[in-house]
């Protein structure tokens, strides 16, 4: 087969891994890649806004047997549908059905109707309507804004003040641009997250291993929330019983109420969870794989991946299972100084082969670029130093061991990813 990769991430680069290790695939392309991505992959930079007609006509030029999509921009504007259109198979939800996660105010409303767990909540297409709400209680919040933003779209408002400024930033100063049409105003849950990820055909599930990213820039889970700094798998707090719940309570319900609103979700469907004890209650959906959740998660599975998505693109995953490597895997993002506010690009970057020599440890590239023959950096999440071990806390102690030889002008990174794994083992 012939499979081509949208995206530039570090989640592009781990699925274009994964794939070129496949018995079937005889050849790997990537729109647009990245240099890591280079080195498995044929990379072109054909444009992805607005342009589907030239990546559809790029994909029937090469003949290409599947396409996946890794981020939810394009998925959300409809790449998939256009690919079906032309009988072009691609894997990923259309627009009809990335939905749910291209808005906050349809997820939840799904929810609700369908008795699904979440934090009680309030949508406003008005900033003074929202403002007036939040005079009116005294609770802790989160604010959101309806729409895509990469991630940092949910701000925290633990003070009426801090709320109403989240609502401002949203919704008048237009942070996240249109996203920012309307807000959700959730109540603040407490316990501990995890990430729930499953492959869908829309009507079948095959839920993956579990693993658990760590949102905020800074140690200890301080600071602002980015799109990921590290990730691990499995994490410990979906326990067997909580696995059960949540196909039984959350990914059943929402495919079929997928289905039953008429529009079958095919693809991935990522669940954040936030677990209280035996309580279960869903933050968020994606429709593609989480990134860093991807760089644990895809190194872990020792099935072949391309039958498993041909499967979710023409049914029938009720005939397939999937194994999984015994161990853990741990992935350190290495971000430019100051992200997720502004930072400086083109540092160049030391040490990849280095790190990539090292006993289990493979590093993903994201915000990469090639410069006159050498890699610099080109974005605010440059690496993912991902290590694979027989338990999370051996995985740690090699993708640091990864990290330390990697070196570039502000690079930043947690010291502190998979600590709270580390936590309950002692
Ligand atoms: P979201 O994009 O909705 O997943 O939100 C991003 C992050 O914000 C989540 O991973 C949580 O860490 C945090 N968060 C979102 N909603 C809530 C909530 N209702 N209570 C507590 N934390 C939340
Ligand atoms: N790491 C969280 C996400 O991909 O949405």
């Amino acid at each position: 087969m012939r499979v081509l990769v949208i995206g530039s991430g570090g989640r592009e680069h781990v699925i274009a891994w994964k794939i070129a290790q496949s018995a079937v695939v005889e050849k790997v392309y990537c729109v647009p890649g990245n240099p890591g991505i280079a080195q498995i992959a044929d990379c072109r930079s054909i444009r992805l806004e607005n342009n589907f007609a030239e990546l559809a006509d790029f994909a029937e030029t090469e003949k290409i047997d599947l396409t996946i999509v890794g981020p939810e921009l394009p998925l959300a504007n409809g790449l998939v549908d256009v690919f079906l259109e032309r009988g072009l198979r691609a894997f990923g939800p259309n627009r009809k059905a990335a939905i749910l996660e291209a808005s906050k105010d349809f997820a939840k409303q799904l929810m609700i109707d369908n008795n699904i767990p979440t934090a009680a909540h309030r949508t406003f297409d008005s900033p003074d309507a929202a403002v007036a709400y939040l005079k009116g209680i005294n609770t802790p919040v989160f604010v959101k804004a309806d729409g895509l933003a990469a991630g940092k779209g949910a701000i925290s408002g633990r003070t009426q003040d801090e709320a109403i400024s989240a609502v401002e930033q949203i919704m008048v100063h237009r942070a996240f641009g249109s996203a920012g049409n309307k807000v959700v105003i959730e109540e603040l849950l407490v316990g501990e997250e995890a990430s729930f990820t499953v492959l869908t055909d829309g009507v079948h599930c095959i839920p993956l291993v579990s693993s658990q990213d760590h949102k905020p820039a800074l140690d200890g889970d301080r600071g602002k929330n980015t799109g990921g700094m590290g990730a691990y798998s499995p994490a410990p707090a979906i326990t067997p019983e909580i696995h059960s719940q949540v196909m039984n309570t959350v990914v059943y319900p929402t495919i079929r109420a997928m289905r039953e609103a008429g529009r079958p979700f095919r693809g991935v469907l990522y669940v954040g969870l936030m677990i209280d004890g035996s309580e279960v209650k869903v933050l968020e959906f994606n429709c593609r794989l989480g990134d860093p959740e991807a760089q644990v998660l895809l190194p872990r599975m020792e099935s072949d991946l391309v039958p498993l998505l041909n499967a979710c693109v023409d049914g029938g995953l009720d005939e397939i299972s999937v194994e999984w490597k015994p161990g853990a895997a741990v992935c350190v993002v290495m971000a430019s100084g100051g992200y997720p506010d502004a930072y400086e690009s083109g540092k160049a970057i030391t040490g990849l082969e280095a790190a990539n020599s090292l006993e289990g440890v493979t590093v993903f590239h994201a915000g990469t670029q090639s410069d006159s023959g050498r890699i610099v950096t080109n974005g605010g999440r440059v690496l993912g130093v991902t290590a694979l071990a027989s338990d999370v806390s051996e995985a740690i102690s090699r993708a640091y061991l990864g990290v330390a030889e990697i070196h570039f002008d502000a690079a930043h990174f947690r010291k502190d990813i998979g600590h709270r794994v580390l936590g309950r083992d002692s």
